[in-house]
């Protein structure tokens, strides 16, 4: 590694940053006076250096200045076929043309539900949301009315969204409690105490986890977990087959929040990845081919409560309401159809991400390991997380205790000077479009950044 001379002043990366964002500072400076956050999620963590987008094209973005990124942000997961993918374009086209929303029942809908219950293990029965939010929001109802039970299960340090139950004890939190019965604490402000109250926290990978499911089985209707922790992406199966095990064994529910993980990790998700077949899934992201979208999939028992009885009375009297104006809408539904159809018809993408997502840490690894520089690049398949932690965490706490946010996130400005957009303390996803020469970008854009993060007294 190469470094400065003694007495070269480091330089300061986000003056670099501003100043080669003229046009997006205005643009921000207008934000600030309109909107709470300027754009969905990110930059309040940095706001004096932000780039507003301009436009995005397979598996790049271009900033209002001009600046060219290789976007590994893929939009937080749901673009697995890139940015205006052609089959994405060409359906939404198509689609526009029949109308955007009728309210009214159509094919589409049913084709798309058609499509899930043939990938999905679990599912029997499928109904639409707008977002993985409400998609776990119904999930947890539904298991509500379908055990008779007030209580769920979830996972500290897990991420299901923003509605009240799912900001408890996930990744916003600080942890409460010993680490094998970690209590229930609220996320945010505005959490009533009835919600917290009613929600068990768990802890990954515990046997003690397995034990408190046993403990308060009489309580409690489901047990939530993304099959794959997004805050540090291990591979926890046998975990997840002893939760598959004692949920079955003690009458409760088991749910996958497949939102990232459904049709990434495999076309059938962690569901066909792990060879474990939940009770229920929740979906969003790729599933609406970059359209807002958001799935609850399940078997016949466990969706009873939706399950229709050609009674109209008692079905208006009895039956668990998932409607909305925009849920299952024909335009989400036809490009959502046509994306899933080309990743079932073109299995070898799998084989294309992995092989990039592959090159790209093992490159990096052996970078970092030679230059005597903690940084991991934890992940499965296409999806990863950069860390800089000495080896790989195996809870949540593990990563507050030993991971250096800050760096993670001075990481991201450096990777976006040397031009590659690396999402703020979040999941990189590498997408079908990605090329070998957009992984030699990305891995010259790491190798730069941790050289001048060194130089720069930042490692
Ligand atoms: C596992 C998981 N569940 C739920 C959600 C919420 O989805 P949305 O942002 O569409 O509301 C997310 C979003 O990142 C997620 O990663």
């Amino acid at each position: 590694m190469t470094t400065h001379g003694t007495g070269t002043k480091p330089r300061d990366i986000e003056q670099l940053t501003i100043d080669r964002l003229p046009k997006s500072k205005a643009i921000l400076d207008r934000a600030k006076k309109v909107l709470l956050s300027p754009t969905a999620t990110g930059p309040f963590r940095a706001p004096k250096a932000v780039a507003f987008v301009k436009n995005a094209k397979g598996s790049k973005i271009w900033d209002e200045d001009g600046n060219e990124y290789v976007d590994i942000t893929m939009a937080y997961g749901p673009l697995i076929l890139g940015h205006s993918h052609p089959v994405a374009v060409e359906a939404i086209r198509k689609a526009c043309d029949k109308g955007t929303v009728y309210c009214i029942a159509h094919e589409a809908e049913v084709e798309m539900a058609e499509l899930m219950v043939d990938a999905i293990a679990c599912a029997e029965r499928v109904t639409f949301a707008n977002s993985g939010t409400e998609a776990t929001m119904h999930a947890i109802r539904i298991a509500r009315a379908c055990k008779g039970k007030d209580k769920i299960a979830k996972f500290e340090g897990g991420y299901h969204g923003v509605h009240d139950c799912a900001l408890i004890s996930s990744i916003l939190a600080d942890p409460t409690g010993p680490i094998e019965d970690p209590l229930s604490v609220p996320d945010n402000p505005g959490i009533p105490q009835g919600t917290v109250d009613n929600v068990i926290t768990l802890s990954y990978n515990t046997p003690e986890s397995l034990d408190k499911i046993r403990k308060h089985k009489d309580e409690l209707a489901a047990v939530i977990i993304e099959p794959v922790p997004s805050s540090y992406l291990v591979d926890m199966r046998e975990f997840l087959q002893a939760l598959r095990d004692v949920t079955q064994e003690c009458g409760v529910l088991l749910i996958f929040d497949e939102v990232i993980t459904g049709f990434r990790l495999a076309y059938g998700g962690a569901q066909a990845y792990f060879g474990i077949t939940p009770d229920m899934a929740t979906y969003g992201k790729i599933i609406g081919g970059g359209l807002p979208v958001g799935a609850v999939a399940g078997t016949v028992e466990a969706m009873k409560p939706l399950i229709t009885t050609g009674d109209a009375l008692q079905d208006y009297q009895e039956k668990l309401l998932t409607i909305g104006t925009f849920s299952g809408n024909p335009l989400t539904m036809s490009v959502g159809k046509a994306v899933l159809e080309h990743l079932r018809d073109n299995p070898q993408i799998y084989d294309h991400m992995k092989g990039l997502a592959d090159r790209i840490k093992g490159e990096v690894h052996n970078f970092a390991e030679a230059n005597s520089i903690d940084l991991r690049l934890i992940g499965l398949e296409s999806w990863f997380i950069p860390h800089f932690v000495p080896a790989d965490p195996k809870t949540s706490r593990d990563l507050r205790d030993i991971a250096d946010l800050m760096k993670q996130e001075i990481l991201c400005q450096y990777m976006r000077y040397h031009g590659v957009y690396l999402p703020d303390l979040h999941t990189v996803f590498v997408s079908a479009v990605h090329s070998e020469e957009d992984a030699d970008k990305i891995i010259d854009a790491f190798k730069k950044s941790l050289v001048e993060m060194r130089e720069d007294g930042h490692l």
